[in-house]
């Protein structure tokens, strides 16, 4: 088992490995004597993971209320939100209690957001159950939910209290999910570490021997860039390669492509542009040929105008100007700033294949 020791404001560990699902009762009983579980987890997950999980911690003395709802990222939004917190509070569940997160980024994000605001603030516990959400969405204390106007446009900043990545979990993953999580761990290869990025575009199985090791070292890179900037106003938003493009593709998508997939096709998209507008020397044949080994997107369905009219609305914006990342060779990026009518050029030059 690998353990990463994050050390926020509110330190804690990710543990990545096997079976750690039917040991989280134990492990939860070092950190928290029995209390009420506000288990959240969603229509897929819940069938595969949640009675084994359920078992176990009542087992170690806690008791569970769960709250399953329908999976999707279209899903993370107001309304499960709201009847989230509602039940809840019909459990009373109480400050003295914990929420868990059963599944992949859309559960963590909704499930976090909740944990943040019930009652001012409840302790929360992830186990991530998809590759996406174990490489990315299990470290940082990001939480949100989208809004009609936007993707993660409601949300707030607040670290679990232990992470649970199994391994085990990610075997009934489909190759869709895979790719989503693969794209975020290119992303990582890209941005701050060029041996992963030589070592994945070779290939990349959840049969790897060393899966655990993998997920473990994509956790550690985004550890460190949590650490340095944990309220993500700076370097942290390093992060963000490929999401700029990626989340206007998601959000005009209706969001039928997914995260990971909208990612892929951002990278992909600000490579192209930032090469093309002398911002990086990285040559978009590097990562084509990459994602074409990898069944990743290598086009983009939809046009400049589209794009630009969901990028306005996105967070990353402040003001006239956005910040996006620029590679200064892989396994290095930095920050540039564009101002608005030079990042259209920008969304026009990433299209142009
Ligand atoms: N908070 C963060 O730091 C952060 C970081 C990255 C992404 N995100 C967010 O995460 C979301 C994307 O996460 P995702 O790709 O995990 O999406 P997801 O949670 O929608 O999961 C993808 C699909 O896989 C299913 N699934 C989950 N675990 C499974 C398993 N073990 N076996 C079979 N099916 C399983 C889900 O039900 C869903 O249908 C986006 O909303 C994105 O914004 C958050
Ligand atoms: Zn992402």
């Amino acid at each position: 088992m690998y353990k990463l020791h994050v050390s926020t404001q509110q330190p804690y560990d990710v543990l990545v490995g096997e079976s750690l699902l039917l040991q989280a009762g134990a492990l939860l009983r070092r950190l928290f004597p029995p209390c009420r579980i506000g288990l959240v987890t969603d229509s897929n997950v819940a069938p595969l993971y949640l009675q084994a999980l359920r078992s176990g911690l009542e087992e170690a003395g806690f008791s569970c209320s769960v709250f399953i709802f329908p999976a999707g990222e279209s899903n993370k939004n107001l309304t499960n939100y709201g009847q989230l917190l509602s039940f809840l509070a019909r459990e009373r569940l109480s400050r003295s209690d914990i929420i868990l997160a059963l599944g992949g980024g859309v559960v963590g994000d909704l499930a976090g957001f909740a944990a943040a605001t019930y009652s001012r603030g409840l302790s929360w516990v992830q186990l991530p159950t998809t590759l996406l959400a174990a490489v990315d969405a299990s470290v940082g204390g990001k939480t949100a939910i989208n809004l009609p106007e936007g993707k993660n446009l409601a949300g707030a900043f607040h670290q679990p209290s232990l992470v649970l990545c199994d391994c085990s979990c990610l075997q009934s993953l489909g190759t869709t999910q895979i790719h989503d999580g693969l794209a975020e761990m290119l992303k990582h290869g890209l941005i701050a570490d060029h041996e992963l990025f030589q070592r994945l575009e070779k290939g990349f199985s959840l049969r790897d021997l060393d899966l655990a090791e993998l997920i473990y070292r994509n956790v550690e890179i985004k550890g460190q860039f949590v650490l340095c900037d944990e309220q993500d106003r700076g370097p942290r938003q390093i992060l963000n390669f490929g999401h700029s493009i990626g989340h206007a593709i998601e959000k005009c998508s209706a969001y039928a492509i997914t995260h990971g997939q909208a990612v892929a096709m951002g990278i992909l998209a600000e490579i192209r542009a930032a090469y093309r507008m002398s911002m990086s020397p990285i040559a978009p044949e590097v990562i084509e040929s990459a994602f074409a080994l990898h069944g990743l997107p290598t086009s983009i369905p939809f046009t400049e105008e589209e794009l630009w009219n969901a990028a306005l609305r996105d967070k990353k914006r402040s003001g006239e100007q956005i910040q996006l990342t620029c590679l200064q060779e892989i396994g290095k990026a930095q920050l540039c700033t564009l101002n608005l009518s030079e990042f259209r050029h920008f969304i026009a030059l990433g299209l142009e294949e």
